[in-house]
């Protein structure tokens, strides 16, 4: 039985995730020999929270293979804003579209909305739980730059409570042999009980909790960089203290490996300084651009296209 729907990092197996991220590193050598696969193929992009990357990268991966997309942009924007239930409003887009990529503010909104769905749905970011298809494109791109996602030492910096990318990456990561994370944030702002608990102290996974970032740099393979998630914050007060807790400069960049890449799932805030971009160690511009071929690969595999040979 293939898998139908995308909720959390944990719906593929490892042996998924690694079929994906190879079809997306073959597309990106070869886009051309992908275009017309999805003639015909409908993208419904369903994002009742803003996003830029997310939506236009699902957006341009099913252009890229050929297929038609439609949705919108905002709750606003849809009869969300009439008091339509997600329920609702899926089971009519299942005979509107072929897949659906679904972003909203409640965690949990994607997966009731695959309960009702004929169609495969895609979670796009739900609240602060999960965001997988940020974690495939994560992956590719550790993946494309280090050529393995075992041995790592992964530094994850930021809004580690409430960021859903980061929560997804570390459920993704701990499947692979040998990775050792370094959890740097402020005290408020450290990884939820579960995951540490469930997840890392569950598994005996290696981990490091700390506000310094500085001291664990010199150590890192990868530094993951997240923004502090204002919208998630229930005061203002709170996010403006914590907001510039940690900022990446090139005076910090001196104490990182020579081969550390800097990556992060975009917008940034202040926690990178824009003089680091110059550095071939910042990668956040090509993880950003890795999100389209591994999303287009998503794409075919859920719609099982990625079973048709392609020569
Ligand atoms: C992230 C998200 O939406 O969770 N952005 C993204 O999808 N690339 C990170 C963020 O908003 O900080």
């Amino acid at each position: 039985m293939r898998l139908k729907h995308l909720i959390s990092p944990l719906d593929l197996t490892v042996d998924a995730v690694d079929e994906i991220i190879d079809l997306g590193l073959k597309i990106m050598k070869n886009p051309h020999k992908y275009a017309h696969i999805c003639e015909g193929k409908k993208l419904a992009t369903l994002f009742y929270e803003p996003s830029t990357r997310t939506r236009l990268s699902f957006e341009a991966a099913m252009l890229n293979l050929g297929g038609q997309v439609l949705g919108f942009s905002s709750a606003d924007a849809s009869s969300a804003a009439k008091g339509e239930s997600v329920a609702d409003t899926i089971r009519v887009i299942s005979s509107y579209a072929d897949i659906c990529a679904m972003r909203h503010p409640k965690e949990g909104a994607p997966m009731v909305a695959s309960l009702y769905s004929s169609i495969p749905i895609i979670n796009a970011g739900d609240g602060g739980h999960n965001h997988p298809t940020q974690t495939l494109t994560d992956l590719i791109t550790i993946k494309k730059l280090m050529g393995r996602l075992n041995h790592i030492t992964i530094g994850l910096c930021g809004d580690l409570k409430f960021g859903r990318t980061v929560h997804s990456l570390i459920n993704a990561l701990v499947r692979y042999q040998k990775v050792r994370f370094v959890l740097i944030s402020p005290k408020e702002l450290t990884i939820p009980d579960y995951l540490r608990k469930d997840v890392l102290d569950a598994g005996k996974v290696k981990y490091t909790e700390t506000d310094d970032l500085e001291s664990y740099l010199p150590e890192l393979d990868i530094l993951y960089m997240t923004r502090v998630q204002r919208e998630r914050f229930f005061n203002e007060e709170d996010y403006i203290r914590l907001k510039d807790s940690f900022i990446l400069d090139a005076a910090k960049m001196q104490l990182a490996k020579e081969r550390m890449f800097v990556m992060h799932p975009l917008p940034r805030v202040n926690e990178i300084a824009s003089e680091v971009d110059n550095d071939p160690r910042a990668v956040y511009f090509l993880q950003a651009k890795m999100g389209v071929y591994v999303r287009m690969a998503l794409i075919m595999h859920l719609l099982t296209l990625d079973t048709i040979p392609i020569s």
